[in-house]
């Protein structure tokens, strides 16, 4: 590792691995003081020594040391180029819808984030953006989709809250064909699983709410590519719409990932053992994991990704018990979110996916009977007990 003096070089780390990369970051310790941990820079503007001169920090809108550090790590763990680090996972998704132009069409998997849905929806939909839902799982039905004006294909894979595994190479290649760019949502399973770039994609974006900063205590979005024309209209967005994360939650970026990768195999392990018991209840009627070896995505996920994860969706026998569940868990915790060391348990149909029309809900298969569990780094033992005890008590 080079000993750099300066933030204008920084090392990417190569050769080494992917947990080692987590915990030294792009940088990793600040140049010019030396602090291990990098620091917060809370400042909103940078001094000037003269006109034209330029310490490469001017307004923070535009950069801050801690978020060029958190995106520069962001870009060497997704193996993209330049990163980007938005207020949420919100604000990364509306920055990557801005790419679009009025008249243009993007398809999207039919199951969706809520607020992803809403975005398009209620937001860009106003602007003349046409948002085209299709069961991405059969990239036929992309193929039926696509008109002269698709210029994006976006991909959530696996899918929240159905979990359904989406075929990147696949999205990748029709995309290519019709010269769209691809955007994978890699929320779920983060690079540490699932490396969206390296399988073609243009564009990875991320709630780094969850699993990346993975103590469910910062709101954070990030969008990392390793194409040059999209990283300069990222950067025009971001320095536009002032959607930046401030330096302090960077901060909390930069240290959530530095455990990244013994969260991501802690929460991979406990989600497998969950999984399984769930299956053996007598309430609940199926359940949704991809590292099921009979889930349908099964070999389409480990061709793509290292991991499954773990996110769980589903379904009990009956509305009674889903209020019996989520009045009845102590340790594992009725909220919504996901991706924190914390086990949370949700209810997609009026939390999460409350702003999809209740056909298409009910068409996907968001029922009143589905839940979705986001499976922490406690003992597993415990989280089953508990679930237990809410479930048959
Ligand atoms: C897959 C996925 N993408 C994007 C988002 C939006 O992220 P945020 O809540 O950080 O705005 C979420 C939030 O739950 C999500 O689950």
């Amino acid at each position: 590792m080079k000993n750099f003096s300066n933030y204008d070089c920084y090392d990417r780390k190569e050769g080494l691995a992917f947990e080692s990369k987590c915990v030294h970051g792009a940088l990793g310790c600040e140049p010019l003081t030396g602090s291990v941990s990098f620091p917060i820079f809370q400042s909103a503007t940078f001094r000037h020594k003269g006109l034209g001169e330029s310490t490469g920090f001017d307004y923070a809108r535009l950069q801050n040391p801690t978020r060029q550090e958190l995106e520069r790590t962001m870009a060497i763990l997704e193996c993209g180029t330049e990163g980007f680090a938005f207020s949420s996972g919100q604000a990364a998704n509306m920055a990557v819808f801005s790419l679009l132009k009025p008249g243009d069409q993007v398809i999207l998997s039919d199951d969706i984030y809520g607020g992803t849905y809403r975005l398009g929806a209620d937001t860009f939909h106003t602007y003349g953006i046409t948002f085209t839902y299709v069961d991405m799982t059969d990239t036929q039905n992309i193929k039926d989709a696509i008109t002269e004006h698709t210029k994006m294909l976006f991909v959530e894979t696996p899918t929240n809250p159905m979990m359904k595994v989406i075929n990147i190479r696949e999205v990748v290649a029709i995309a290519k064909e019709i010269n769209a760019i691809t955007v994978v949502d890699n929320t779920f399973l983060t690079p540490y699983f699932q490396k969206p770039l390296t399988l073609g994609a243009d564009i990875v974006v991320h709630s780094g709410t969850k699993f990346l900063s993975g103590h469910n205590d910062t709101l954070a979005g990030l969008v990392v590519t390793n194409r040059d024309d999209l990283a300069e209209q990222l950067r025009l967005e971001i320095k536009t719409h002032g959607s930046c994360l401030g330096p302090q939650d960077c901060w909390l970026l930069i240290r959530g990932i530095k455990t990244l990768a013994l969260r991501m195999k802690q929460h991979n392990a406990n989600g497998i053992k969950v999984a399984e018991w769930l299956r053996t209840q007598k309430k609940v009627k199926n359940v949704n994991y991809i590292g099921f070896p009979d889930h349908p995505g099964y070999e389409v996920n480990r061709s793509q990704a290292t991991g499954s994860g773990s996110m769980i969706s589903f379904n009990v026998d009956s509305f009674e018990t889903v209020k019996k569940i989520l009045s009845g868990v102590d340790l594992v915790i009725f909220a919504e979110s996901l991706g924190g060391t914390e086990t949370l348990i949700t209810y997609p149909r009026t939390q999460t996916h409350e702003s999809i029309p209740e056909e298409i809900r009910q068409k996907i298969g968001i029922t009143d009977t589905l839940l979705r569990l986001s499976v922490g780094i406690e003992d597993a033992d415990d989280i089953i007990r508990d679930l237990d005890r809410a479930l048959n008590a």
